[in-house]
């Protein structure tokens, strides 16, 4: 299939254009030196000569911190963007496969989300990245969104200032004695590299259209990924759980944001493994 991977060169969109590769598809990873995704013209222009099957967009702006202090930045961005994409592939009867996050949700569930249960997004990023979903929803024909959580990748994550958790704590561990991380927050770190396996997946099962949770199995508070790491590498130091209120939280975000692969499962296509087994895999290769 001839796919078009917007964000080729970010965290996710590296691996993602790997596993196509793999896959024998015909990938055209796009940066931002070839499509502006808030730009239509950009968008259709691209869009229209490349002529792919499925576009992927994995585009964003996610610096929580920039978004809070640049909301219309990161509308067009996550919002726009993924309207812009709909719209294009509309045109040219392509798929559209959109990347969302688990930050959509509030966390008072305190159980793993499912894909009909309520968004309720505590900050700029989670809501311009949920503007982004509803604008997708509504426009395009064929349309694929995935949220995912906690992603890390052998790419750096250029929205991040190229670190993802497990490059934090690798670099922490080899500069200090102590390394101290919050245990308040519960999640599911998911490896970029089983994201894109079930990427692949997803588009070669020809599964309806629709938003499906995309993350790996099981769930951790930072302090407990951070463990798993320090107990697979260990490094010399002392590691400790921080003290409430240790580290200044400058965005609200949600304590708990577990997603459940509720429709990849009942499709009987998920792949995803428990997120002990990725993090193996990806500090084998560190
Ligand atoms: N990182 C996480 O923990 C996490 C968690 C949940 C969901 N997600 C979602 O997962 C997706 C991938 O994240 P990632 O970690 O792979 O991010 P990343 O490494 O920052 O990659 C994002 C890519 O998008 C490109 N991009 C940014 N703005 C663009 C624009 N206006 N037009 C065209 N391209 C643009 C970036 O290029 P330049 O930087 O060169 O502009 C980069 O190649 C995003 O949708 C994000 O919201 C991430």
């Amino acid at each position: 299939m001839k796919i078009v991977v917007i964000g080729a060169d970010g965290q996710l969109g590296t691996d993602i254009c790997e596993a196509l590769d793999k896959n024998k598809d015909e990938v055209i990873g796009l940066t931002i030196e070839h499509i502006e995704v808030t730009d239509i013209d950009s968008v259709s222009n691209v869009l229209k000569e490349a002529r792919p099957e499925v576009v992927i967009n994995t585009a964003a702006f996610h610096d929580l911190e920039k978004c809070e202090d640049e909301p219309l930045r990161a509308f067009e961005v996550n919002a726009l963007g993924g309207r812009n994409a709909a719209m294009v592939c509309n045109d040219i009867n392509a798929v559209l496969m959109h990347i969302s996050t688990d930050y959509v949700f509030d966390g008072e569930k305190r159980a793993p989300y499912i894909e009909t249960d309520k968004p309720m997004p505590l900050n700029v990023y989670a809501n311009t990245k949920l503007s982004g979903e509803y604008f997708v929803e509504a426009i395009a024909k064929k349309f694929y969104i995935l949220r995912v959580s906690g992603i890390y990748g052998k790419a750096p994550c250029i929205g991040k200032k190229g670190m993802n958790f497990v490059k934090l704590m690798l670099k922490l561990s080899r500069e200090r004695d102590e390394v101290r991380v919050v245990d308040n927050e519960i999640l599911t770190p998911t490896s970029t590299v089983e994201i894109s396996n079930q990427v692949v997946k997803i588009i070669n099962s020809h599964v309806e259209y629709g938003l499906y949770h995309c993350t790996a199995e099981g769930s951790c508070s930072w302090y407990e990924f951070a463990k798993e790491i320090f107990d697979i590498t260990k490094p010399d130091i002392r590691f400790n759980k921080a003290a409430p209120g240790e580290f200044a939280v400058k965005v609200n975000r949600p304590e708990y944001s577990v997603l459940e692969n509720k429709c990849l499962k009942d499709r009987g296509i998920n792949i995803m493994r428990h997120w002990k087994e990725g993090l193996r895999d990806y500090l084998a290769k560190e």
